[in-house]
């Protein structure tokens, strides 16, 4: 498990009570500088636990809207804070998440010094990542200490360069579904942009992981039907070639993307046996592909407007596969001065869905499953 603690931001030294000593202006802006590093640093705890005192509240809730994902408020977070409390709070979690306490000195940095064997004093919005082996929070390594001085530089360096580290860009507030249940963040996040970054390419180990993502997929009988055609635009003929077999409306935007690839399914399970899940099993591989993806911050838009002809011409596809979808990967960008006014619209829409009852049915076709209705539970 790997541990990261964060001594709260800057706070006030004056308030009605001690419990409700808010950030200062300086914290917030501190702790916001350290949120995007943190974001940068690809952290991604499973849960965010905060004591509930207001400084560390707002601490925990700067950092859990970088890194899209909500605070849990828990009284063992408070003063007092040990190793009891977080043996308590991690028991039901998986040996490779990730988890953050948000909280106060001396807990914190009596908590890392026990925990490591190495004396440690937190700084406010300092921040520690301890690793764990297995389940047991008894024994921990310090693998970095950050302090507060060390995320501003880094803050700075980013801004500095003029970097546009899509990385620090969530997905755009419209986007973000109204679901009618909570969701994976992931699946919360994801949408189809038609806007991506045509200075920043896939590196080659994000492109093998999302790869790896879609191998791993369930599939009827284990056969696999799927085939990529994969062109990173840094390799100019293949991206171009398949660019060729897009429709127009598609090359519009998709030529900016990082990587452009051809889904294909291989339609038989024996010679003379059609799959009849090949499609099925092909759509699971892309949705593994999909979040694989989106966990390295990059978006994918799925094509059916493309020339599966061309394209089996183009690449010599024999028959018995089927060119399926075209697929755009890349960074998403917020400058969408290169699109068209229509392109410009889509990326601003809202998402929309059926109701979940247009779609569950039970008792018969068509009738909204009786567990859909809050009447019934
Ligand atoms: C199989 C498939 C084919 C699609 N074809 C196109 C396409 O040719 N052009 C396009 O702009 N979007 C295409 N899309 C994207 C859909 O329009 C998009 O997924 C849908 O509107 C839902 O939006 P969201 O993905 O942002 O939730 C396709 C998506 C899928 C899964």
């Amino acid at each position: 498990m790997r541990l990261y603690f964060v001594r709260h931001g800057i706070a006030e030294d004056l308030a009605a009570s001690d419990f409700d000593r808010a950030l200062t202006k300086r914290g917030r802006r501190r702790v916001a500088t350290s949120a995007k590093v943190m974001k940068r640093l690809e952290i991604a705890p499973v849960r965010i636990f905060s004591s509930p005192r207001l400084r560390s509240r707002q601490t925990a809730e700067i950092i859990a809207e970088a890194l899209d994902m909500p605070v849990t408020i828990s009284e063992a977070v408070n003063f007092g804070f040990d190793q009891g409390d977080l043996r308590r709070l991690t028991r039901n979690l998986d040996a490779d998440n990730e988890v953050m306490f948000v909280g106060h000195n001396p807990d914190m940095s009596l908590l890392v010094s026990e925990l490591t064997g190495v004396d440690v004093s937190m700084k406010k919005g300092g921040l520690a990542r301890i690793d764990v082996l297995g389940r047991s929070v008894g024994e921990g390594e310090l693998v970095w200490l950050i302090a507060p001085k060390v995320f501003d530089a880094l803050g700075m360096e980013a801004k500095a360069a003029g970097k546009k580290d899509e990385s620090l860009i969530a997905t755009p507030a419209q986007k973000l579904p109204a679901t009618s249940q909570p969701l994976h963040n992931l699946i919360r996040r994801r949408w189809s942009p038609v806007g991506f970054d045509r200075e920043r390419d896939i590196d080659r180990a994000t492109l093998l992981s999302i790869l790896e993502a879609a191998r791993w997929a369930a599939s009827s009988s284990n056969l696999q039907p799927w085939r990529f055609i994969v062109a990173p635009r840094a390799n100019e003929p293949e991206f171009q070639k398949i660019l060729s077999v897009l429709r127009e409306g598609n090359q519009s935007w998709a030529q900016h993307a990082a990587v452009l690839m051809i889904a294909v399914t291989h339609k038989f399970r024996a010679p003379d046996a059609l799959n009849r899940h090949a499609s099925h099993d092909l759509g699971l591989a892309i949705s593994q592909l999909v979040l694989q993806a989106l966990d390295h911050n990059v978006y994918v838009h799925q094509m059916g407007g493309f020339f599966p002809d061309k394209a089996r011409e183009v690449y010599e596809i024999p028959d018995e596969f089927e060119p399926f979808t075209a697929i755009a990967l890349g960074y998403q960008s917020l400058q969408l001065d290169h699109l068209s006014q229509g392109h410009r619209e889509r990326e601003a829409a809202p998402r929309q869905r059926q109701a979940l009852s247009e779609m569950i049915f039970n008792g018969s076709w068509g009738q909204p499953a009786d567990f859909l209705n809050e009447s019934n539970m």
